[in-house]
C-alpha cells in the first residue's frame, strides 16, 4: 500500500484510491461506469436493485459494486459473461412491468433505464404474455407527480426524504410486484427541498409539473450557471430550448450544494425569459426618451460624467456581477463616491442532512461580492445622498425609489411604466444573468463563474461591457480597484 492508498485493477486498469472507497466509485476513476439504479453518491447506500453486480477475483459469487469497499490487490471485472448475464436478468425483470411509454415520457433521452437497456439489455422479452401492472398517476406535491407504472423501486426518493431532507413522508408500500412508493396519507411532498426527488429518480416516475411536456431532453442546450435565488451560490445547469430557459437543475459541487438545489431556486428562472425588455439605448431629447445607438448613448453618458463634479451615488443590485460592480465603482472614481445595495430578505430553509446548505435569508447571489467591493448595505442613506448628488447611477435595480436632482443614468433590463428610473437622462439596456458571463461571491466568500445560456434581446449588452466601454472612454480603464 503506497501513501495510504489502496491499489486495485478494474477491467485491467490499475487505480489507487483512499481506503473505504466503494468499488463503484473506484471504477469511475478507471473510466468504467458500472450500471446502477439505487446507488447515488449523495444518498446512503441501499444495495436493493442488484444492477451493479460485478465479478471480483477470489469472491465466491458476484458482488454489488455499490456496497463493496476496495481492498489491496483487488481484481474487479465488470464485463465477464456471468456479471453481464446477471445485470441483463435484472433489466429483464424490471421491464416485465415497465410500460415502455418512452415516446410520451418526460425522462426519455435522459433515462437510466433506457440507457442501460440499450447498453446491455436483451433484444426481446420472454414475458410478453403477462399483463403489465397499472396504477394511476398520483399528485405528490406542489411540483411532483408520481407515475407508479414507471417506478423501478430503487428507493432513492425514499432515502432522500428520510436521510437528507429528514422528513420521512415516502415509503415502499406493499410487496413484490405490487410494491409502489407510498406517501403518508396526511403529508404532501412540499418540503422546501423536495424537488430533488425528481432529479434523483433514474426513470420517469417522479416528474416536475413545471417541466412537464415542455421539451424533449435532446432539444435542450445546457449551460453552467449559478443560482440567483439566494446567497448560497448553488451550482446549477440552465436548460434552454430555442433560447428560452425551461428548466433549472443542480450541478454537483461538493463544497457548496453537493447534488441538490432548493425548490425556490429551481423555480427562480421565469423572469429570465421576460418579454418586456429594454432593447435599445434611450437618451433624453427635448424632454423625451428617444431610442438611439450605442455610440450616441455612451457619448452622452461620458459627456455627463466629464461635465459633472462633486458627489456621485451608485445604487446597485446585489444580483449584478462582480465585474459590473467593480467597473461601476471605477467609473465614479473621480467623484466623492457612495455605493449601496438592498437585499430582499426571506425565510431561511436548511437542508438538514447536508451541513452548511440552506436556502439563505438573503435572496441575492452577490451581496458578499458587492460588500467586498466597498458597497454599503445602508441603502436608505444612499437614497438620501442621491437627492443632491451630481450624478446617480442605478445598476440593474428596476424597483429603485430614486429621487435625483442631478444627472440620472440607469443601466437595466426592464423598466416599469411608473418606475422612477423613467426620469433618467440615459437608459442603457443590459443583459440578464442568463445572457452574460460573470462572477458571483457566495455567502462563504467563494467566487464562482456563470456563463451565457442565451442571447440578450435587441441591442442589450452585458453591464460589464457597457461599463467597460465607459471607463475606457473616460481614460479610467487602467485604474486599479
Ligand atoms: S419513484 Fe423513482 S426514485 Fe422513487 S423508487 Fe421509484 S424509480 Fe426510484
Ligand atoms: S439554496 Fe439558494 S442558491 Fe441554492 S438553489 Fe436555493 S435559492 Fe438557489
Ligand atoms: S446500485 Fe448497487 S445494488 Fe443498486
Amino acid at each position: 500500500m503506497a501513501d495510504g492508498m489502496i491499489n486495485l485493477t478494474i477491467d485491467g486498469a490499475p487505480v489507487s484510491v483512499p481506503p473505504g472507497t466503494l468499488v463503484i466509485e473506484a471504477a469511475k476513476q478507471a473510466g468504467v461506469l458500472v450500471p446502477h439504479y439505487c446507488y447515488h453518491p449523495g444518498l446512503p447506500v441501499a444495495g436493493v436493485c442488484r444492477m451493479c453486480l460485478v465479478e471480483i477475483e477470489k469472491a465466491p459469487k458476484l458482488q454489488i459494486a455499490c456496497a463493496t469497499t476496495v481492498t489491496e490487490g483487488m481484481v474487479v471485472k465488470t464485463q465477464t459473461a456471468p456479471s453481464k448475464s446477471a445485470r441483463q436478468s435484472v433489466l429483464e425483470l424490471l421491464l416485465i412491468n415497465h410500460p415502455l411509454d418512452c415516446p410520451i415520457c418526460d425522462q426519455a433521452g435522459e433515462c437510466e433505464l433506457q440507457d442501460f437497456v440499450f447498453q446491455e439489455g436483451r433484444d426481446g422479452t420472454r414475458y410478453g404474455e403477462y399483463a403489465k401492472r397499472f396504477n394511476p398517476v398520483e399528485d405528490f406535491g406542489p411540483d411532483v407527480l408520481y407515475v407508479p407504472n414507471r417506478c423501478i423501486l430503487c428507493t432513492r426518493c425514499v432515502r432522500f426524504m428520510e436521510d437528507v431532507a429528514k422528513e420521512p413522508v415516502l415509503n415502499v408500500s406493499e410487496r413484490g410486484d405490487r410494491a409502489f412508493i407510498g406517501i403518508h396519507p396526511e403529508a404532501r411532498l412540499d418540503h422546501p427541498w423536495a424537488g430533488n426527488v425528481v432529479d434523483l429518480c433514474p426513470v420517469g416516475s417522479l416528474l416536475s409539473k413545471d417541466f412537464l411536456h415542455k421539451a424533449r431532453a435532446w432539444e435542450l442546450d445546457k449551460t453552467a450557471s449559478i443560482c440567483t435565488g439566494c446567497s448560497q451560490g448553488c451550482n446549477i445547469t440552465l436548460d434552454t430550448r430555442d433560447e428560452v430557459v425551461v428548466r433549472v437543475r443542480p450541478r454537483p459541487n461538493l463544497e457548496v450544494n453537493r447534488y441538490f438545489i432548493c425548490d425556490h431556486g429551481r423555480m427562480h428562472y421565469k423572469w429570465m425569459n421576460r418579454g418586456d425588455r429594454i432593447e435599445a439605448p434611450l437618451i433624453r431629447r427635448d424632454g423625451e426618451l428617444k431610442a438611439t445607438d450605442w455610440d450616441e448613448a455612451l457619448d452622452r453618458v461620458a459627456g455627463i460624467l466629464r461635465g459633472a463634479s462633486g458627489t456621485a451615488v451608485a445604487l446597485v443590485s446585489p444580483g449584478a456581477s462582480s465585474e459590473a460592480l467593480a467597473l461601476a465603482k471605477r467609473l465614479l472614481s473621480g467623484f466623492s463616491w457612495t455605493g449601496a445595495f438592498q437585499v430582499v430578505m426571506g425565510e431561511e430553509a436548511p437542508l438538514p442532512g447536508v451541513p452548511n446548505l440552506a436556502l439563505r435569508a438573503e435572496r441575492a447571489p452577490n451581496a458578499k461580492g458587492a460588500e467586498n467591493l466597498g458597497y454599503s448595505r445602508d441603502y436608505a442613506r444612499a437614497l438620501e445622498a442621491a437627492k443632491t448628488a451630481a450624478v446617480v447611477l442605478v445598476l440593474d435595480d428596476p424597483d429603485c425609489a430614486v429621487e435625483a436632482s442631478g444627472a440620472l443614468i440607469y443601466l437595466g433590463s426592464v423598466l416599469g411604466a411608473d418606475a422612477p428610473c423613467r426620469r433618467a437622462d440615459v437608459i442603457l439596456p443590459i443583459a440578464n444573468v442568463a445572457e452574460e458571463e460573470g462572477t458571483f461571491t457566495n455567502c462563504d466568500g467563494r467566487d464562482q463563474r456563470y456563463y451565457q445560456a442565451k442571447p440578450a434581446p435587441g441591442m442589450a449588452q452585458p453591464a460589464a461591457w457597457v461599463l467597460g466601454e465607459l471607463t475606457a472612454a473616460l481614460g479610467l480603464a487602467e485604474l486599479t480597484r
